[in-house]
């Protein structure tokens, strides 16, 4: 057998102790994992891959693509001020082949399994990852890329990789894996996008919370209101520095002009992401930070404007008009042609931080409220939502939205994003609707990430304090007693883009918190926060640095 030659059996101490010495360390933990006394060797020039069965095809040529290695080894500053790092690291080409007898590594599917879950196994046979679909073989290659990375330093040219024996059962605590894109605030082009779901499947992550509407920008071509992206997308100057900094004053610079995505361009990104195994959710704002489309359509506000595509940051009076059906007829053709675009059971329908003065003195919102015997905004605001649950209730589809949609009196089927912390999210859970955690006090990585950013030289922000420890720290499951726990539909991270320009900006946030966010959301039993950080920096950092994306470096030099 073919394999078997290019396996190498250690009995004897020298080589099997080496292994033990430098043991693998994956990010999330796998449920379960066991390193033999045994080493396999792999060619370190070329990998074949069969998958056994057709469906698994593809995904050995995307696996191929994701470890192409994009930047050369060294270190660069950037010009946005950030540092890359490019390991020396070296990995193999991946190859399909239909032969069995001479594959690397092999993938199979095996429907006992759950649909996330895998079993890697490394020994005499050779290489093997079983899924329960292509989704448990996926995040099996996942965890194959953080061992061959690991293994890889170092090796000459022609010299084999050696790894362990392995043996490694894993699967996910949630369902819902998830991280929050915003291009409004600043616009990020399909191909940042497309390194953001790469640096998503890393971490084993699995839904894209695409948030694509907010007062500083309209981001998704919508055919029937050309305006949307022709007026709003695009600010008259940004807000410089903080928004309570007034003598800093505005860039005097337009924001934004071309800054949308099109159909072809989410047909690009859905297909990517789907080859990832990760689900696109859409957020479309409603009834608040909606000044961009009231800028370009002023008939969707109380008072017909005139408005302008806002040039700072915060909350905005200026909302929805709930009071006039054509404001129904906009959001309705607006998610017509959402749902055309998106396949998603999910669509996000926003929710959040909604002032109600403008309903309090508009003619149409008050009238409303009488003929329907609301009682107060708030229950107009449940009136709009419950409007549009409906909506797209009919058309198959199911609404998420941030926590103030508990507000309005919500349906109990509706799934509430809990952002003001957990409390939301638990009120809900117990009240038995389903819940995404997605606490700003754990997981809003546009916050610091250390204690005093300004001595540290963290880029200017919006606030707060998320330390990597505080993130891993995170239980979904707190104050919940057992019967409710099932409401918990996962985590999320959100990072808002207000004071984040550049996606150099961008990653530097996001990593390595998303460690973070991927244990929590991904592992049954975590460990403890001392032996996560030397997971993160035995396999993770040299991950980022193999990819040449930017990490923020602190809590390598023990700076919190
Ligand atoms: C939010 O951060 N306003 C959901
Ligand atoms: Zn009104």
């Amino acid at each position: 057998m073919d394999a078997l030659r290019k396996i190498l059996v250690s009995f004897s101490g020298i080589l099997a102790l080496a292994v033990q010495l430098g043991a693998v360390s994956i990010v999330p933990q796998p449920s379960e994992m066991k390193e033999t006394r045994m080493t396999v060797q792999l060619p370190s020039d070329r990998l074949s891959v069969y998958p056994a069965d057709r469906s698994l095809k593809p995904l050995v040529g995307v696996w191929a693509d994701f470890l192409r290695k994009p930047y050369s080894p060294g270190t660069e500053v950037l010009s946005t001020g950030f540092t890359r790092i490019v390991s020396e690291t070296v990995l193999p080409e991946v190859k399909l082949t239909g032969n069995e007898q001479k594959a690397d590594i092999c993938l199979y599917l095996d429907a006992s399994l759950a649909e996330e879950e895998y079993v890697l196994e490394a020994d005499m046979e050779g290489i093997s990852i079983t899924g329960g679909s292509s989704k448990g073989v996926w995040w099996g290659l996942q965890t194959m890329s953080q061992i061959l990375v690991q293994s890889a330093p170092g090796i000459s040219p022609g010299e084999p990789l050696t790894i362990p024996g392995l043996y490694i059962q894993d699967k996910p605590r949630f369902a819902y894996r998830g991280a929050h894109f915003d291009p409004c605030r600043h616009f990020f082009t399909v191909e940042e996008l497309k390194t953001f779901i790469d640096m998503m499947a890393l971490h084993k992550l699995n839904t894209l919370h695409w948030h694509l509407t907010d007062d500083q920008g309209w981001r998704l071509e919508i055919r029937k209101y050309p305006l949307l992206t022709e007026v709003g997308a695009v600010r008259s100057e940004t807000k410089i520095g903080s928004v309570n900094d007034t003598a800093a004053g505005f860039d005097g610079t337009p924001y934004g002009e071309g800054c949308y995505y099109t159909r072809k361009d989410v047909k690009e990104i859905l297909d990517y992401a789907s080859a990832r195994q990760i689900t696109v959710i859409p957020e479309i704002e409603m009834p608040g930070h909606a000044v961009a489309a009231l800028t370009s359509y002023p008939w969707l506000g109380c008072t017909g404007g005139p408005y302008a595509v806002w040039t700072t940051w915060g909350v905005s009076d200026d909302v929805f008009c709930i009071g006039k059906e054509t404001t129904f007829s906009f959001l309705e053709d607006v998610l017509d042609e959402v749902c055309e675009m998106f396949p998603s059971e999910y669509i996000h329908i926003g929710g959040d931080e909604c002032p109600s003065v403008r309903w309090e003195t508009c003619p149409d919102c008050q009238k409303l409220m009488k003929a329907e015997g609301l009682e107060n905004e708030r229950q107009l605001q449940g009136y709009l939502l419950h409007r549009i649950e409906q909506y797209l209730n009919s058309k198959g589809r199911k609404i998420i939205g941030w926590d103030e949609i508990l507000e309005g009196g919500v349906t109990p089927t509706a799934t509430v994003m809990s952002w003001r912390g957990p409390s939301g999210g638990i009120k809900a859970a117990r009240q038995g609707n389903d819940v995404v955690m997605t606490p700003n006090s754990h997981f809003y990585l546009d916050y610091y990430q250390t204690a005093d950013p300004k001595a540290n030289g963290e880029p200017f922000g919006i606030g707060g304090y998320v330390s990597l420890r505080k993130a891993w720290s995170f239980d979904p499951y707190d104050q919940l007693d057992e019967d409710v726990r099932k409401h918990i539909k996962g985590v999320q991270a959100n990072t808002w883009t207000e004071y984040i320009a550049s996606f150099d900006h961008y990653q530097h946030m996001d990593l390595p918190r998303f460690a973070a966010l991927s244990e929590v959301s991904w592992s049954e039993d975590k460990t403890s926060y001392d032996d996560f950080l030397v997971r993160v920096t035995d396999s993770m950092k040299p991950m980022y640095e193999f990819f040449g994306y930017i990490y923020a470096p602190y809590v390598f030099e023990g700076i919190e």
